[in-house]
């Protein structure tokens, strides 16, 4: 089948990417390159043989979209684009609004137009908010307290209401929990571009001494060691996750939605001490007040997705901390070898 991926340069998107390529599916990425790089195309060709199609487009750009589902014959679209920080967020919430809820606007019309009605919806466990009980179903209640978590509950309820509107649409709502972890060969991960928000990139960072230490948000949780608990997922499992939704929304109806993580919670604490053991490394760490926003706890019940998608997480925490590593010291020496080339190019 012929895939079409929105923000397929990115993180989640580039791993999805190779794992349906490896299952035999045509893949065409899109993505406005505002936080990845086209250098993943390679990496993905280095790995699977195949250099995906690729356009940069915004989904902002709603003629651009309309024109390239005019040239080309989608069977599904899986739909990662868009901004995620949740501090971001609540600093621009125009922002959010804008690339998350104007651009899936955008996407779900052209689709319509089209008559494209298989859809993967990248959601997140944002929408779930702050809630005591844990772990987290699919029925915990739904209340987004940052504008990024809103943006995701929209867009969920928007692709609802289509269901709702015609039989023909099918649609997959994946809620993740924390993706971390990279590509096993190295050649791909997490990249932002600019300054990372999230916990594994910047312990990488420490750990290769791109930067000097670690700094944790608060170690007066209620929870065993003080720190924030959360569901980590290695990326791999999770873009294996949307190979089985794919499977599924090919085969039903209506929209239904399910939690990919791996229903086991590490503190940040634990985190960094796997990390450390793992790759033998130092990451210097200091103890700092809360970030605002964070939860205590956050883990998932991804019961649902075994028994209905046929998938579980597959990789565990010394495989997350090994492959963020490897990753981190592939970019680091290439950088390296890069910056050399160039200053040597300027003598
Ligand atoms: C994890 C833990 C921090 C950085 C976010 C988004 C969520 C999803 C995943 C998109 C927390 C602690 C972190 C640091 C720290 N993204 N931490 N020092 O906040 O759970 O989730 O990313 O869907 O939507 O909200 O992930 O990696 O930022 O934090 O102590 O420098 O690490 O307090 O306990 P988070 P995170």
């Amino acid at each position: 089948m012929n895939i079409l991926l929105t923000g397929g340069t990115g993180f989640i998107g580039s791993h999805t990417a190779v794992e349906l390529l490896e299952h035999g599916h045509e893949v065409y990425l899109i993505d406005n390159l505002s936080n990845s790089n086209i250098d993943v195309l390679e990496a993905i060709k280095q790995i699977t043989g195949i250099k995906p199609a690729f356009s940069q487009i915004d989904l902002r750009n709603y003629e651009e979209l309309f024109g390239l589902f005019d040239h080309n014959k989608f069977d599904a679209v899986i739909h990662f684009a868009g901004v995620k920080a949740v501090s971001e967020s609540v600093l621009n919430p125009l922002k959010y609004y804008d690339n998350n809820v104007i651009s899936s606007f955008n996407l779900l019309n052209c689709m319509d137009k089209h008559d494209v009605y298989k859809l993967i919806f990248s959601s997140s466990a944002t929408v779930y908010g702050n809630s005591e009980k844990m772990p987290l179903t699919e029925d915990s209640p739904l209340c987004p307290t940052n504008p990024y978590g809103k943006t995701k509950l929209i867009i969920e309820e928007m692709c609802r209401d289509l269901c709702s509107s015609n039989p023909e649409w099918s649609i997959a709502l994946l809620r993740y929990f924390n993706p971390v972890g990279a590509h096993p060969s190295g050649l791909m991960g997490e990249n932002p571009l600019g300054i990372p928000n999230n916990l594994f990139p910047i312990i990488a960072q420490v750990a290769i001494g791109v930067r000097e230490k670690l700094e944790i948000f608060g170690n007066d949780y209620s929870t065993p060691d003080g720190t924030g608990i959360r569901d980590y997922i290695h990326v791999v499992d999770l873009a294996k996750g949307h190979v089985n939704a794919l499977d599924y929304v090919m085969k039903q109806k209506g929209a239904d939605v399910f939690n990919l993580g791996t229903g086991k919670g590490y503190s940040v604490l634990e985190i960094v001490n796997t990390f450390i053991k793992q790759n033998m490394v130092d990451i210097p760490y200091m103890f700092e007040k809360r970030r605002p926003g964070d939860l205590a706890v956050c883990y998932s019940d991804p019961t649902k997705a075994l028994n209905i998608l046929h998938w579980k997480a597959k990789k565990n925490l010394e495989d997350m901390c090994k492959d963020s590593w490897n990753f981190q010291q592939h970019i680091y020496y290439y950088q390296k070898r890069a910056s050399a080339y160039y200053s040597k190019e300027e003598e």
